[in-house]
């Protein structure tokens, strides 16, 4: 099957689509060129499943956890799909895509009418048209196809994600990333900061760039130009109010990169630097080529040069072979780095990875205890992080009404912490002064200041 054209937009139809994404935030941009291409069809996206016509399950591998949540949702669609016999069900991406998947898939979960991988997004038009024609397609390629963006037709989006490069080569011994999503491929500069252009235009403040490790970008390109180089230039599009990236490896962390932060007006001074382990032996088994030194040797370079900076991380505790000793390790650079956040994960087994068939697998009761001890000791780290900025004041990007409170309002400070405040819904997607007053381990509470004066004063 070739690349389809896309189809013009048929705005007419009263379809509807409705899209679950898990997984990353990359797996988050599949799923919305997914819509995007649906709308294209005429689906208008609904959050209600029962009124859905087409139902995209975009999905991911990185755990077994994820997979298990995923099949139940699954499984779950197949009473819809009897209740409403013109219901289309797709299921795409990450899961999808792992080698010797899709037989599997297709004989546990038959009601399934599009089976598709990460690499063919652009082809979904073209599948959707055979399920309605045809009937059941599947459609997994191992070669990813050359890197074409799909026009965005988002408005007034206050933050958007925008995919700078595509795939790892990093090759971690418990990652089933690089088996699924290929090679490392860059996308060119200008169609970035076209794209990104073109979402400030239609009302965007705020882009995440996106790739499994940002900071190898460009290293496929001659004359080389790298992330920092990229970075500079998306500071300088007027109308654009903050910069984010992720996700940092630490060997390729460059004092240029740190530089060019520190110095960047809308670059956030937040950097989500997976550590992983704080022990060398398992790093090393971990295949992340750097050492503990080195890891926290970075961390002191990046509090020199961005003295506020945010850190933010990813833990894994169980690799196989982790010792009480190595998990020890771990706890104590959590505790040294003060990590304002940290996603804590139990090693998870992936068929096609060399960690699966390492000797030494952990207990899964002694992972569930060691992710309760780390959990515990970057809790009270999160909350210290957060009680030291009260009193402070900081600039918030106002996002919308809370989702936990809808009479107040929402926003993050630069370092991405959450805040929640009193203020008129007016100042929604405005960079406003806020006050911090309070603090839990997962949120702050703050007061507006206007004109150098808090609301209530
Ligand atoms: N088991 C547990 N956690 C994993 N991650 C990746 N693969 C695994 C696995 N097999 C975690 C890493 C990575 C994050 C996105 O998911 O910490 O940084
Ligand atoms: Fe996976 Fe390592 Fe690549 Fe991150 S850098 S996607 S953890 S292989």
């Amino acid at each position: 099957m070739g690349v389809t054209k896309l189809p013009k937009s048929n705005n007419q139809s009263d379809k509807k689509v409705a899209t679950i994404v898990f997984g990353c935030q990359m797996s988050e941009r599949d799923a919305e060129t997914l819509t995007t291409l649906s709308a294209d069809l005429g689906y208008k996206p609904t959050e209600e499943l029962k009124e859905a016509d087409l139902i995209i399950i975009n999905t991911c591998c990185v755990r077994e956890s994820a997979e298990n949540k995923i099949l139940g949702k699954i499984g779950e669609l197949k009473r819809l799909k009897e209740n409403n016999p013109n219901l289309k069900i797709a299921v795409s991406g990450c899961m999808v895509q792992q080698p010797g998947a899709l037989a599997k898939l297709q004989k546990r979960a038959p009601h399934v009418d599009i089976w598709t991988g990460t690499h063919n997004l652009h082809n979904f038009p073209a599948m959707l048209e055979h399920s309605h024609a045809k009937g059941k397609i599947a459609e997994v390629v191992d070669t990813p196809l050359a890197i074409t963006e799909l026009p965005r037709r988002e408005k007034g989006k206050l933050r958007a994600f925008v995919n700078i490069m595509y795939g790892c080569n990093n090759f971690c011994t418990y990652c089933i990333v690089p088996h699924v999503r290929g090679r490392e491929r860059s996308r060119p500069a200008a169609e970035i900061i076209g794209e990104i252009k073109d979402l400030v235009a239609n009302g965007c403040r705020e882009v995440t760039l996106l790739g499994q490790n940002v900071n190898s970008y460009g290293q496929d390109f001659t004359p080389t130009y790298d992330f920092a180089d990229l970075l500079q230039e998306v500071d300088q599009i007027s109308g654009l109010a903050r910069v984010r990236f992720t996700t940092s490896h630490p060997k390729d962390l460059s004092d240029k990169l740190i530089e060019s932060i520190a110095q960047g007006r809308h670059l956030c001074e937040h950097i989500h630097l997976p550590v992983q382990s704080g022990s060398n032996s398992i790093l090393k088994s971990m295949n992340r080529q750097y050492t503990r030194e080195y890891y926290l040797s970075r961390v002191a370079k990046i509090r020199e040069i961005i003295p506020d900076v945010s850190l933010t991380t990813d833990i894994i505790v169980g690799f196989p072979g982790e010792s009480e000793d190595d998990f020890a390790q771990s706890l104590d650079l959590v505790r040294q780095v003060q990590y304002s956040q940290a996603f804590t994960f139990l090693y998870s087994k992936r068929s096609g990875t060399l960690a699966a068939v390492m000797p030494d697998q952990v207990p899964l009761d002694v992972k569930k205890r060691r992710l309760q001890e780390l959990m515990k000791i970057q809790t009270e780290a999160s909350l210290k992080w957060r009680e030291r900025m009260v009193g402070r004041i900081y600039e918030v990007l106002v996002e919308g009404p809370s989702k936990t409170n809808p009479e107040r309002l929402t926003g993050r400070t630069r370092g991405n912490e959450l805040v929640v405040f009193n203020g008129d819904s007016e100042l929604v997607g405005k960079l406003i002064p806020v006050q911090m007053t309070e603090a839990g381990s997962w949120t702050l509470v703050g007061e507006v200041v206007y004109n150098g004066h808090k609301e209530q004063e």
